[in-house]
C-alpha cells in the first residue's frame, strides 16, 4: 500500500493527508483547500509552493517551468510535487481571495450527445451520476479509457447544470484522447471517467464594467458558460462576445449566440473570420475588438484560445487601457503526443 504524509499548509487550518503518489496540490483540492492553480501539467508556474520542511519528489517538474535555482531554494509546483516525507509548505501568493470554490471529485458519466459542430470539433456533452459543483469557466480532466491520461477540456455548461456537462472538442491530428478516442470509438452511450473542477479562469462575481469575451475555436466553451451564468445572475451591466475561427465552417453555436444577442439588449455577439470574406467581420478577432472600442478603461475581459491569440489580446486590451489585473485568461495547449497510446486507448 502507497505511504500517506501529512502536509502542512501555512495559513490553512486543517492538514492534509497526502499519498506518495498523489501531488499536494490534487489532496488539497480534494480537501476544499485552496491553492492558486491553472494548468496541473506542470507548465504554466501558478502553483508554486514553497517547502519549509521535509522531502519531496519533484517528478516531471520541467525545468522551464521550475528552474534549477528555484528547486534549490525550495520552491516546486504543486500540482507536480509528490511528498517524501511529512511536510510543511507555503503558498506563494494570497490563497484566500474570497472566491467560492467548489471540491475536487472524481466523476462517472454516461456519453448522451456526441455531435460535428464545426470542421473537426465535436460537442461531448456527459450525463453524470452525481452532481457536480463548478464556477462558470473552470475545466475537467477526462480521463483516457485503459490509460492513466488526462486531458483537459473547459466545461461549456453553466453551473447550474449540475448533472450534465458539456464540452468542445477540437480534433488534434496524432492526438491521444482526440484522434485516438474522442474522433474515433467513443459513442453515445459509452461511460466515461472523469474529474474536477479544475482551474482558477472563472466569472463569480458580479462586475461594475462591461465584459469583453473572446474566444479562439474551442475556446469559445468557457465563454458560453460565463455568458450564461452572467445573465442567469445579472452579473454584468454589458457582456461583448467575440469568437474568431478561420473559416465560417470554424464557427459553431452562432444561432445560440445569434439568439442571445437579439433576446438581450446588454448581449452582442460577434463572429469573426480571419481567411474568408463574409457578411459578418474579417480579420483577426483582437483587430475586431480594437476597431469597436476606443478605450475600454473600466472593462474586464475574459480570454480563451491559442497562446497567440490570448497574448494578442492582452496586449490590445491594455493598449485600449484595461487594466491588466481585470484580464483574465486561460491558454489552450495541445498535450505532448504519446507514442503507444491508440493500442492503450483503444
Ligand atoms: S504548473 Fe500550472 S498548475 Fe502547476
Amino acid at each position: 500500500m502507497a505511504d500517506k504524509y501529512t502536509v502542512r499548509v501555512t495559513g490553512q487550518d486543517v492538514d492534509l493527508t497526502v499519498g506518495e503518489d498523489q501531488s499536494v496540490l490534487d489532496a488539497a483540492l480534494r480537501a476544499n483547500q485552496w491553492l492558486p492553480h491553472s494548468c496541473t501539467q506542470g507548465t504554466c508556474g501558478t502553483c508554486k509552493l514553497k517547502v519549509l520542511c521535509g522531502e519531496v519528489d519533484h517528478r516531471d517538474s520541467p525545468e522551464y517551468t521550475l528552474t534549477t535555482e528555484e528547486r534549490d531554494s525550495g520552491l516546486v509546483l504543486a500540482c507536480r510535487v509528490t511528498p517524501r516525507s511529512d511536510l510543511v509548505v507555503e503558498p506563494m501568493g494570497a490563497v484566500d481571495d474570497g472566491v467560492p470554490r467548489h471540491p475536487l471529485r472524481d466523476h462517472e458519466g454516461t456519453v448522451v450527445v456526441l455531435d460535428d459542430i464545426a470542421a473537426a470539433t465535436r460537442r461531448l456533452v456527459v450525463e453524470l451520476d452525481e452532481e457536480m459543483q463548478l464556477n462558470a469557466g473552470q475545466y475537467a480532466e477526462l480521463l483516457l479509457p485503459g490509460t492513466t491520461l488526462a486531458r483537459q477540456y473547459s466545461m461549456a455548461n453553466p453551473p447550474s447544470e449540475t448533472r450534465r456537462l458539456e464540452f468542445h472538442i477540437k480534433l488534434i491530428e496524432g492526438g491521444a484522447a482526440t484522434e485516438g478516442w474522442i474522433f474515433r470509438s467513443l459513442s453515445v452511450g459509452d461511460r466515461i471517467s472523469l474529474r474536477g473542477p479544475l482551474g482558477q479562469f472563472h466569472l463569480v462575481d458580479k462586475t461594475d464594467g462591461p465584459v469583453i469575451l473572446i474566444g479562439g475555436g474551442t475556446g469559445l466553451a468557457p465563454l458560453k458558460s460565463i455568458v450564461q451564468h452572467a445573465l442567469a445572475e445579472d452579473l454584468a451591466p454589458e457582456l461583448y462576445v467575440y469568437h474568431g475561427g478561420r473559416r465560417e465552417v470554424d464557427l459553431y453555436d452562432v444561432e445560440f449566440f445569434r439568439e442571445l444577442d437579439a433576446r438581450h439588449d446588454h448581449v452582442h455577439y460577434r463572429p469573426v473570420l480571419s481567411e474568408q470574406d463574409w457578411d459578418g467581420a474579417t480579420g483577426m478577432v483582437t483587430d475586431a475588438v480594437v476597431a469597436d472600442f476606443a478605450s475600454c478603461k473600466g472593462m474586464s475581459a475574459f480570454l480563451c484560445g491559442p497562446p497567440a491569440m490570448v497574448a494578442a489580446a492582452v496586449k490590445a486590451l491594455k493598449r485600449r487601457r484595461m487594466a491588466p489585473k481585470l484580464i483574465f485568461k486561460e491558454e489552450f495547449t495541445v498535450a505532448p503526443p504519446v507514442p503507444d497510446v491508440d493500442a492503450a486507448a483503444s
